[in-house]
């Protein structure tokens, strides 16, 4: 089979995106593996533009992203076809030649059904959740709703528009009063379809609630703001389609006064301890949740659940669902599914059968 590994992308999770597809093209070699599958990578720039052949395959070996201005000075690339934006792109010939796609691009613009909404209309099976699971799974709001339909426990929130915040200087005052009283301080602002932490803030304060919301609306239309939780952070992998399994679960342990991007991305600053140390008990009900979650959005192949376990209560709360967690080789997901039993090049065998099933 012909896998058209998908990466990059617009995002601010772009360099996660070139690692997680480092690890897979890596996993699509493996002696298992390299009989089965042929790999065909393309590589989405930041800023939007698409390429096949050659490119890609630097990218994937150098682990560094391409820019513009070097793409048109690298050997020619320039004149070449296959380097357009989406809207100019006359499909090269590789894209024909796709027996099932494996997309791992993170946050907005691929995560989030867009590019899920391509794929199904070139009539080509791909790796994950499909439009709706996708998009439910990224937009912090839909989300929640969903989880509080199917009676998943989660943080008190508040769901905000940019225009609340930037369009009426009367009705803001009146609106973090509102907030102040329904979820107090600590509470988290965010965006609500980004990740990698990107845009979120911990305020304590009138100032910094004010400052945080005028920040998050920059990023996105839609915002959400929580009640701040004292808890330890669990995680948990899903892999299935209509009968998932959920895995062992893992824990996050860092230093910082929550997981912000710097302390997921900077060597040293966070630990995965896996397993979590957690009683039986709430391992079960973690692992009963994430399969409930990932039910609750309609999501496929592969999914993330991340819990707030308040240790005192022994409270388990929902936080969130990644429908394509980072996948490096150092990333949870992978490494929860390694103590699970399933190794990193079955994982991946298994997510594309998964898809063509
Ligand atoms: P992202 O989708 O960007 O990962 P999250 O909603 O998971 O965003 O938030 C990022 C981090 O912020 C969490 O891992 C946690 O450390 C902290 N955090 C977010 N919401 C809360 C909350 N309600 N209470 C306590 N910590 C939170
Ligand atoms: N958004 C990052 C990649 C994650 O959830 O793992
Ligand atoms: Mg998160």
């Amino acid at each position: 089979l012909r896998v058209g590994l998908l990466f990059g992308g617009r995002s601010g999770e772009h360099e996660v995106s070139i690692n997680s597809a480092r690890a897979i093209a890596k996993a699509l070699s493996a002696e298992e593996n390299t009989s089965k599958y042929e790999i065909l990578p393309f590589y989405i720039q930041k800023d939007g533009r698409w390429l096949a052949g050659e490119a890609p395959q630097k990218v994937l070996g150098s682990g560094v992203p391409l820019l513009e201005s070097q793409e048109s000075t690298s050997g020619g690339l320039t004149s070449n076809p296959q380097s357009q934006t989406l809207s100019q792109w006359q499909s090269p010939s590789q894209v024909a030649e796709v027996d099932v796609w494996f997309p791992i691009l993170h946050g907005p613009n691929g995560e989030d059904g867009t590019i899920q909404g391509l794929l199904t209309l070139m009539q080509v099976p791909f790796v994950g959740s499909g439009v709706l699971g996708s998009a439910m799974g990224m937009d912090k709001i839909a989300m929640k709703m969903a989880f509080e339909q199917a009676g998943l426990p989660q943080v008190k929130y508040k769901a905000i528009t940019r225009a609340q915040v930037w369009s009426n200087p009367c009705v803001f005052p009146k609106l973090c009063d509102e907030i102040e009283a329904a979820l107090g301080y600590p509470a988290f602002v965010k965006p609500a379809n980004l990740g990698s932490s990107v845009g979120i803030a911990k305020v304590r304060s009138r100032p910094e609630l004010e400052a945080a919301l005028d920040n998050a609306a920059s990023y996105d239309r839609r915002l959400i703001v929580e009640a701040g939780v004292v808890a330890r952070e669990v995680e948990c992998a899903v892999l299935g389609n209509d009968q998932p399994q959920a895995s062992v679960v893992g824990e996050i342990t860092y230093d910082s006064d929550f997981y912000d991007y710097e302390t997921k991305y900077t060597e040293g600053k966070a630990d995965l301890l896996i397993p979590a140390r957690i009683p039986d008990a709430i391992v079960r009900k973690i692992q009963d949740m994430s399969l409930q979650a990932f039910a609750a959005v309609d999501a496929a192949g592969l999914a993330r659940v991340d819990f707030f376990y308040v240790e005192a209560t022994q409270e388990v709360l929902i936080n969130e669902i990644n429908t394509l967690p980072g996948f490096t080789a150092t990333s949870m997901y992978p490494q929860l599914w390694a103590h699970s039993g399933v190794a990193f090049p079955e994982l991946v065998d298994r997510l594309i059968q998964l898809a063509i099933e």
